[in-house]
């Protein structure tokens, strides 16, 4: 037996293109790690919550949170964590999370790349493949993202892939008070990449959170 046989999460990949998203694993937190310390942003810039990829605990808080993540899996609430290629080189991450995702059919992502990596529409093509999943494969019914304010880049991969803006929340990122935008798309408006998006070893992973999926 392999660990993708207990833990079907493990075996999914989504091929777009020059991208890949494939299921993030254990030895993928090193170069993580590298990634982090080469930088995900300017110092200043804040595209986070709080700047974990600046703390020096980062390797471990990101294995810590990985962890988390595949231990909390259940049919009512899970997240997939998925480690993003660039032509056969891992340069970032992608996840998709849910609560009650049988019943409403709708899910959040979440992404980033390593500062050499961006600008180069990588950020564009990996959210378009991670809604073809969640469409196509899925029949999610909508998907949404959030980006504070001053994010111009992630509000622009969102508006490319045919988002619109859905309110927004004022939230308290380190002490001050930013605008967070939300965003939803839906298949009407969603903006399909340029390439045919392959996903292997989707089927084991929906029946283990109780999803029907036909191939
Ligand atoms: C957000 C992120 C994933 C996007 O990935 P990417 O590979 O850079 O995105 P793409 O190259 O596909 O597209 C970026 C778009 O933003 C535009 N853009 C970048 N900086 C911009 C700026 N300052 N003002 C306006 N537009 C800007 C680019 O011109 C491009 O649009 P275009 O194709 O119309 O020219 C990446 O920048 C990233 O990881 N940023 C740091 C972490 C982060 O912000 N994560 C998201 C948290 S919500």
């Amino acid at each position: 037996m392999d660990l993708v046989d207990i833990f079907p999460a493990f075996g999914i990949r989504i091929e777009c293109g020059p991208v890949t998203l494939r299921a993030m694993r254990e030895s993928d937190a090193t170069r993580v790690a590298e990634l982090a310390a080469e930088g995900i942003h300017a110092p200043s810039a804040r595209p986070f919550l709080r700047p974990w990829n600046l703390e020096e605990e980062q390797p471990t808080t990101s294995l810590q949170f990985y962890y988390r993540t595949w231990a909390s899996v259940t049919p009512e609430s899970w997240t997939l964590l998925f480690a993003v290629e660039r032509d056969g080189i891992l340069v970032g991450a992608q996840d998709m999370r849910t609560e009650s995702f049988a019943v409403l059919r709708t899910a959040e992502t979440g992404s980033w790349l390593g500062l050499a990596h961006q600008g180069h529409g990588t950020g564009t093509l990996m959210r378009q493949a991670i809604l073809v999943f969640a469409f196509d494969h899925l029949a999610a019914v909508q998907m949404t993202s959030g980006a504070w304010a001053d994010n111009p880049s992630s509000h622009r991969v969102s508006e490319k892939c045919g988002y619109g803006l859905n309110g927004y929340d004022l939230r308290d990122r380190q002490g001050e008070p930013v605008r967070s935008d939300r965003f939803v798309v839906t298949p009407g408006t969603f903006v399909r990449p340029p390439y045919d998006v392959v996903v292997t070893g989707l089927e084991a992973f929906a029946r283990s959170v109780g999803l029907d999926v036909t191939p």
